[in-house]
């Protein structure tokens, strides 16, 4: 790691250590280490579709095999995939400060298996499947972790019809209770947004709001973003080596 991005940690150490409520919003890019594919950027393609083209109900309903393929491929992946430490650090802050907020907009339950606990989970998990027909019989929806499914698409086991992901897609709409937590925890001394692109809302938005509302504002990713210059301060590094740094940091006090 730069010395640079030592000095700037240093100072997000110093606000860490004077805060009760700390909030971290995360994005694709925390579970890159664990060799999870982010959605944009080198290595975001699948089969040169863009996820923006798959991950819609248009697309859904165009060629349900299609987009259960790319599910499959990524199930798969994470399946494989385990916790990396920026997830085991954010996983233990939750006993670090008084009151601390995770919110992602990961599906990969990452999080979770890292011991992330009362998380808010903007996006849905790519572990949970709902019929499409909305089906009295089924529930809402239930987790099904086979990888590979023995049919694709696959089905309602009650009714029959094609089951789908229970994510979020392009032009869904949020949960809004997730939405309202969100907000609420992001009235926080210290917001941290870390490997994301920041061009999603409302996930977007939930930095700015934390930063209108008095927060100091941090920014943890690989590259530069579109939030890089209105947050305090942003460390171009991967975010687990930062967040080990910080948390390093924080028990030297
Ligand atoms: P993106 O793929 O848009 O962005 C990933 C970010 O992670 C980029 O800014 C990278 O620079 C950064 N990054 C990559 N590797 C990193 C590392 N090792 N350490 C730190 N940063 C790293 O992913 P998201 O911002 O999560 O939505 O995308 C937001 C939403 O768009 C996703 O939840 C998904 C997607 O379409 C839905 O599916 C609804």
């Amino acid at each position: 790691m730069r010395s640079e991005s030592h000095k700037l940690l240093d100072t997000v150490v110093l606000y860490l250590r004077n805060a009760a409520r700390v909030t971290v919003l995360t994005g694709a890019g925390i579970s890159a280490e664990s060799g999870v594919s982010t959605f944009r950027g080198s290595g975001g393609l699948w089969r040169d579709s863009r996820p923006e083209d798959l991950a819609t109900t248009h697309a859904f309903m165009n060629d349900s095999l299609r987009v259960w393929q790319w599910y499959e491929y990524r199930r798969e992946l994470i399946s494989q995939a385990k916790p990396n430490a920026g997830h085991r650090v954010l996983a233990k802050w939750k006993t670090t400060f008084q009151t601390f907020s995770l919110i992602t907009q990961n599906v990969d339950g990452l999080h979770e298996r890292a011991g992330s606990r009362d998380l808010i989970p903007l996006h849905g998990s790519i572990w949970k499947v709902r019929c499409l027909n909305n089906c009295i019989k089924s529930p809402a929806s239930w987790t099904d972790k086979s990888v590979p499914f023995n049919r694709l698409p696959p089905l309602c086991p009650d009714c029959g019809s094609i089951v789908r992901p229970d994510v979020v897609w392009f032009g869904e709409s949020l949960d809004y209770k997730n939405i309202e937590a969100a907000f609420e925890a992001s009235r926080c001394d210290v917001f941290l947004s870390i490997g994301t692109s920041a061009l999603v809302r409302p996930a977007s938005e939930f930095v700015k709001y934390a930063k209108s509302n008095g927060s100091f504002t941090v920014e943890l990713n690989l590259e530069r973003t579109t939030i890089s210059d209105y947050v305090d301060i942003s460390v171009h590094d991967k975010a687990h080596t930062s967040l080990c740094y910080l948390d390093e940091g924080l028990m030297r006090k």
